[in-house]
């Protein structure tokens, strides 16, 4: 890359667009659409410190709207912009319980389904803590009329695209669409997302962990048995590993995938399903995972060929670098519930 060139999104995208799958542009101004309703999510989660002054949720703020909580007003914004788009014809998100049709009754139906997490790690805004927006983008399969549920149960291998926004010490944007992955960092005084980490890859291994270990007395024994592997001194293998944490999914998720590591959700008592979201959590980072070379399971299976059967299910997720997801594996095959 010639260092001195500013490659802003729109401009790559507009350079790569020969290569999307389904062509006509339409993925290009959809992936625009994300990256402007990123940016004025982005402006007020920068604020949100300043929620004493402007007013808490259901008050008004300074200028007489209503406050919103940041999930909503995220859903809403990015709803917003897929309205306006028209390549979207449906949207699945976390904040609704249901499916949302959208652009019903225009002569062009859009060709695509969006499942999205608007915003991830919401219990971490108030202290100041990363948080992201998740999104995986489908070909819809029903042809006309309102989006159906079988347009949104489709398998994670039937991706188009997926990415996601963290919001952070930076701002990123992070996306595949079937050909690696690529990150752009939002430069404030330009207001564009610029190239930053282009054709990201998951390093193959590494000596992080991340998992809730409050959660210990109820994982799994071969997760149990996996993580006092990652205690144990071996200087051979660089252990012991070093945890981190952080509760926002897209965040160790990021971390994880730059600078190699494992992160698992796996079921427990009170979630015997795991907690984490097939299609708007588990599935568009699978496919960011194995794009850049790492690897999403449930445990066992890889998370992208599970056939949905609910818009909101949750499976157990482990996803990281190829190596350690071996080892966990082998913990789980070898030591399996009584
Ligand atoms: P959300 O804020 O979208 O509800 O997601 C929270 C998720 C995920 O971001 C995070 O990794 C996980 O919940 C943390 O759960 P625990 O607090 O149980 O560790
Ligand atoms: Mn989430
Ligand atoms: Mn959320």
């Amino acid at each position: 890359m010639d260092v001195n060139r500013v490659v802003t999104l729109d401009q790559f995208i507009v350079e790569r667009q020969s290569h999307f799958p389904y062509g006509k542009g339409d993925l290009t101004r959809l992936l625009s659409d994300i990256a402007v309703a990123g940016k004025i999510v982005n402006r007020e989660i920068n604020q949100a410190g300043l929620v004493d002054i402007l007013g808490e949720a259901g008050e008004l703020n300074v200028q007489g709207e209503s406050v919103k909580k940041l999930d909503l007003y995220a859903n809403e914004q990015f709803i917003a912009a897929f309205k306006a788009g028209g390549e979207i014809s449906g949207v699945v998100s976390e904040e609704d319980e249901f499916l949302t049709p959208l652009n019903t009754g225009l002569s062009k139906d859009g060709q695509y389904v969006i499942t999205m997490d608007p915003l991830d790690g919401s219990s971490n805004i108030d202290v100041n803590v990363s948080v992201g927006t998740i999104f995986s983008i489908y070909r819809r399969v029903t042809k006309h009329g309102d989006v159906q549920l079988e347009d949104f149960l489709q398998k994670g291998t039937e991706q188009v695209a997926a990415g996601y926004l963290i919001y952070g010490s930076s701002t990123m944007l992070v996306y595949t669409t079937g050909r690696g992955v690529n990150g752009f960092t939002l430069d404030p005084t330009l207001g564009e997302f610029c190239l930053s980490h282009p054709e990201m890859k998951y390093p193959e291994d590494g000596t992080t962990y991340s998992i809730n270990e409050g959660n210990y007395s109820h994982f799994p024994n071969g997760v149990k048995k996996y993580i006092k592997y990652c205690q144990e001194r071996d200087p051979a293998t660089n252990r012991p590993y070093g945890s981190r944490y952080i509760g926002s999914l897209v965040a160790d998720f990021h971390r994880n995938m730059i600078n190699g590591g494992i992160y698992i959700y796996p079921n427990t008592e009170t979630n015997p399903n795991g907690k984490l979201r097939l299609l708007y959590e588990c599935n568009p980072l699978a496919f960011i995972a194995e794009q850049a070379g790492g690897v999403a399971t449930d445990g066992k299976n890889r998370i992208m060929e599970i056939e949905p059967t609910k818009i909101h299910m949750r499976v157990p997720y482990f996803a990281g670098s190829k190596n350690m997801i071996k080892v966990a594996h082998d913990f789980m095959e070898e030591f399996p519930e009584e």
